[in-house]
């Protein structure tokens, strides 16, 4: 089944333990780590990661937004991701970055901005877990869903069949429960919601209705 993945970007900073206990049923968690650098916004680092990994089971799926993504992956990985993906237009060395993350014992993902076309996964496509399609542009939750990027996604799901590849596709960005279900029908397997979480006023509830319509709609 397709999974949710809530990202704490979106959560009460002052109380992160009680957010992640709220959404423990959705399996996964998603951090959000920003430098100031690739995007215009800061978040957090690896501490966090770190100080939450001994209160959950669910799997740590990071993104991060960061040059030089490279100096930083055995850290993620040390301080508990499960999952790391790092963007293909913050590297110069993506496929050596990509080993690199599977060496330190994750899985792996490539990220894609909204104007970065599918053919430069030409020849990692193979290698990946994921490839998280970004539906913003990164930097800030609570954006608007990009709509060119269904086609995008249609495409990508595509070339995976014709490869017969298990790559599973993450989209990231404005994605909530009323478009959720329509998403969904183009064959996404990870779906990050933020402030659609977070920003309500029950955030288990959004899960439990989010995992609904994802066991509906096949
Ligand atoms: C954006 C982040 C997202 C963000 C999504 O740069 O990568 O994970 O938290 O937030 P929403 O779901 O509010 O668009
Ligand atoms: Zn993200």
């Amino acid at each position: 089944m397709a999974g949710i993945l809530p990202s704490l970007l979106a959560a009460d900073f002052a109380n992160l333990y009680d957010e992640i206990m709220k959404v423990q049923e959705a399996g996964y968690l998603h951090f959000d780590i920003m430098d100031g650098r690739y995007v215009p916004n800061i978040s957090f680092g690896p501490d966090i990661l770190r100080a939450l990994r001994p209160h959950s089971r669910q799997v740590f799926d990071t993104h991060l937004m960061i040059v030089e993504p490279e100096r930083y992956i055995e850290l993620f990985a040390e301080a508990g991701a499960d999952v790391i993906t790092f963007h293909y237009e913050a590297t110069t060395h993506p496929h050596r970055v990509v080993h690199q993350v599977k060496e330190a014992g994750c899985k792996v993902g490539i990220a894609l901005n909204p104007s970065t076309p599918l053919n430069v996964l030409e020849y990692l496509l193979e290698d990946l877990d994921q490839v998280l399609v970004m539906t913003v542009n990164p930097g800030f939750g609570g954006q608007r869903f990009i709509p060119a990027m269904v086609n995008k996604i249609s495409e990508l799901r595509r070339i995976i069949e014709d490869r017969g590849l298990a790559t599973q596709i993450q989209i990231d960005g404005g994605v909530n429960l009323d478009n959720l279900a329509e998403l969904h029908t183009l064959g996404v397997d990870l779906f990050v919601l933020g402030s659609a979480v977070f920003g309500a006023d029950n955030p288990g509830e959004v899960v439990r209705k989010a995992r609904e319509i994802l066991k509906k709609d096949k």
